[in-house]
């Protein structure tokens, strides 16, 4: 089993990772919790695989919420639902509340537990590539709202985070292919050697050592910044462009990796016109299409401009873009949004 620990502002998370741990949960979480109930929150798909062997686990009560999958269902009218059952399940503070799925509901279950009676202890299973590299760490929880995504929400560290590399098979293998973006993402702005791992054709043997070394990279980021205010920054290599593709795609067109990668090389090619070793582009485009990831723009530079001025990350007439100039190393540029607006006409 790898372990790596993240100490927080208010809390510490500890992050376990081990194939089949899944069959351990109970054990585990009753070395770091001592909760008199269980409640555990999952959706219909993941459900099915997992919840019935979890619950069986424990040998106090456990409730669920089992809600309908989709990034269309992450709303505050789900969290009312989360809200009541928990009321029903008489959950108090003292007790453990359990995020079992993809990013959506680890994003929803985060934020209903940092709000319910103000604050309930948490667990994390992330069930996809995505959630256990990235969304599940870190203490991010929101829903949207129909303005845009992720506009409501807190900082909420889970105190553990349980990652199974083994659930990953039964993932469809677009879901993991779409996880994969990140991993790449992780690899250009902190450690190259990702790229090399996961540039082996068998990279999926060695799943759990990428994971391990993606979620050292996301707890050493958010160590650092865990209110998201300057070096966290960095994690959205690729994600600038990314979110406006998926804005013009209505969030349904374009999955967040697919995404991500197209945003990666465009920051790459905004990085070249910029000044920089183009080679670095080819090479990072060649392990995205290896890997079976997109890396062409699918809409006009003008729209996919327009759609990024209504980014969070935009602050009066500049915006923080996150560039790659060398494998393995990201830096923040303050770039002016006229600027902006002719370099990306440029890629
Ligand atoms: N997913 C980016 C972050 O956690 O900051």
């Amino acid at each position: 089993m790898k372990k790596l620990t993240l100490s927080g502002l208010n809390d510490i998370s500890e992050i376990l990772i081990d194939e089949k741990i899944i069959d351990n949960v109970a054990g585990l979480c009753l070395d770091v919790f001592s909760p008199s109930k269980v409640h555990i929150v999952t959706d219909t798909n993941v459900a099915p695989l997992y919840l019935e062997n979890i619950e069986k686990q424990f040998s106090i009560p456990v409730t669920h919420s089992i809600l309908p999958a989709g990034e269309e269902y992450k709303r505050l009218e789900t969290i009312n639902t989360i809200y009541t059952d928990l009321i029903n399940a008489d959950i108090t503070r003292k007790d453990l509340i359990i995020a079992l799925g993809g990013g959506v509901i680890g994003d929803m279950t985060g934020f209903a537990a940092a709000t319910f009676l103000r604050g309930v202890s948490l667990c994390q299973i992330p069930t996809t590539l995505l959630a256990q590299v990235d969304s599940s760490v870190g203490g991010k929880t929101a829903v949207d709202m129909p303005q845009g995504k992720n506009l409501v929400g807190a900082f909420y560290q889970p105190r553990l985070v349980l990652i199974d590399p083994y659930v990953l098979k039964s993932l469809p293998e677009h879901i993991f292919i779409d996880g994969m973006a990140e991993v790449v993402k992780y690899g250009c702005i902190q450690n190259a050697d990702i790229l090399d791992m996961v540039s082996k054709p068998d990279y999926k043997d060695n799943i759990s050592n990428i994971i391990y070394e993606c979620v050292k990279i996301k707890r050493d980021v958010v160590e650092v910044d865990e209110h998201d205010t300057g070096l966290r920054m960095i994690l959205n290599f690729g994600h600038t462009i990314g979110h406006a593709i998926e804005k013009l795609g209505d969030y349904t067109k374009f999955s967040h990796g697919n995404a991500v990668s197209m945003g990666m090389i465009a920051a790459m090619k905004l990085s070249d016109a910029i000044g920089n070793d183009n080679s670095l582009t080819a090479y990072l485009s060649g392990i995205l299409n290896s890997i079976g990831l997109p890396t062409s723009l699918p809409y006009e530079k003008e729209d996919i401009f327009n759609a990024l001025l209504s980014d969070k990350k935009k602050m009066g007439d500049t915006m923080n873009f996150i560039l790659v100039r060398t494998m393995g190393k990201a830096e923040i540029e303050k770039i002016e949004i006229d600027r902006l607006h002719k370099l990306i006409k440029a890629i």
